[in-house]
C-alpha cells in the first residue's frame, strides 16, 4: 500500500468510531510512525496492528508509547498515568512563580516523572527527588530521566507514601499529582481510561483526602521556613483539600484553565 492508501483504509477504518478530528489527529500519529518502517512487510503489520488497538479503544500514547507534556516527550507505558493538560498547567503555575533561585524538591506519585523532568529542564538550579510506590513506573520515570540527562538532578525513589515516609529532607518544594478517584466513581469514567490506564494511578484506596492528609502530615515535618506545596485535586474536593491545610497554613485554590478548582497551593 502506499502511504495516501494507508491513508485512505485508516479513515474508512475509523470513520463510525471517531470524530473527524480525532481521525486527522490520530493519523498524523500514525503518518509519523509509519514513516521511519522501510520494510513495506514490516510497514502493513504495523499498521494493521495500530489500527486494531486503535479500533479497541487503547489510547494513541499507549499504541505509540510516548506522550508529548509541556514542551517535551515523555514515554509512557501502561504502568504510567498518561499526562494530562491541567499537570501542565500545573508546571506553568509553579514556573511563572519561581524563577532560577536553587530550589530543592519532591515529587509524590511521580508516575512517567514528566512534572519534575519539565521542571528541571526549565530550572538549571533546581534539584528534585521522585518517589513512586509503582517500580515499573519509576523504570518508565528512569528511561525519562536519562533521555534529558538529569540523573544528577533527579533521584527516583520507590515507596509508599501512605505507609512510609522515610525520605525526610528540609525540602523547598512539594508538588503532588497523587491519585484522587473515589472506585465508586469507576463507572463515570471513559472506558479507555479505566480499561487503559494504571489504577494504582487514578484511584485511592480507602478515602478521597488520603494523599492530602499524609501530604499534610509530611509538608509540616519535612519542608523549610516558606516553603511551597503545589497539589492537582478533583474538582470536587478542592475545597476539603482547601480547609484540612487553612488548619494550619495558607491554601490557595487556583482554577484550571476550563475553570474548575483544581489545584491548591500551601505556603509554610
Ligand atoms: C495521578 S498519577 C500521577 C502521575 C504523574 N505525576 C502525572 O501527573 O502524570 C499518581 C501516581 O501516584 C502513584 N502512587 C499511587 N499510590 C501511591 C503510594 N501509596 N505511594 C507512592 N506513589 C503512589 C501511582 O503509581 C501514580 O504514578
Amino acid at each position: 500500500m502506499t502511504i495516501q492508501e494507508f491513508k485512505a483504509d485508516f479513515q474508512e477504518k475509523c470513520d463510525p468510531q471517531f470524530s473527524k478530528d480525532e481521525i486527522h489527529s490520530f493519523w498524523q500519529w500514525f503518518n509519523e510512525n509509519l514513516i521511519s518502517i522501510s520494510n513495506p512487510t514490516d510497514l502493513e503489520n504495523n499498521y494493521n496492528k495500530w489500527c486494531l488497538e486503535l479500533i479497541s479503544g487503547k489510547p494513541i500514547q499507549y499504541i505509540f508509547g510516548y506522550s508529548f507534556f509541556h514542551k517535551y516527550c515523555f514515554q509512557v507505558t501502561s504502568d504510567t498515568l498518561i499526562p494530562r493538560p491541567e499537570t501542565e498547567e500545573l508546571c506553568e503555575l509553579i514556573l511563572n512563580q519561581n524563577q532560577n533561585t536553587p530550589l530543592f524538591g519532591i515529587d509524590i506519585g511521580t508516575g512517567s516523572g514528566c512534572i519534575p523532568i519539565t521542571l528541571l529542564n526549565e530550572r538549571s538550579n533546581w534539584k528534585f527527588r521522585a518517589l513512586d510506590l509503582s517500580v515499573n513506573a519509576l523504570k518508565v520515570a528512569e528511561t525519562n530521566t536519562k533521555k534529558y540527562q538529569l540523573s544528577n538532578r533527579l533521584e527516583l525513589i520507590n515507596q509508599n507514601f501512605l505507609e512510609n515516609q522515610n525520605v525526610t529532607n528540609n525540602y523547598d518544594i512539594i508538588v503532588s499529582n497523587p491519585p484522587y478517584i473515589d472506585p465508586k466513581e469507576r463507572d463515570n469514567l471513559e472506558s479507555r481510561v479505566t480499561h487503559f490506564e494504571p489504577h494504582m494511578a487514578l484511584f485511592v484506596t480507602h478515602d478521597v483526602l488520603e494523599f492530602y492528609i499524609a501530604l499534610f502530615a509530611f509538608f509540616e515535618r519535612n519542608t523549610n521556613p516558606n516553603a511551597q506545596l503545589w497539589m492537582e485535586t478533583h474538582q470536587d474536593y478542592c475545597n476539603d483539600v482547601i480547609e484540612l491545610f487553612n488548619t494550619k497554613f495558607r491554601a490557595k485554590k487556583i482554577e484550571d484553565l476550563s475553570k474548575n478548582p483544581r489545584f491548591v497551593y500551601v505556603v509554610k
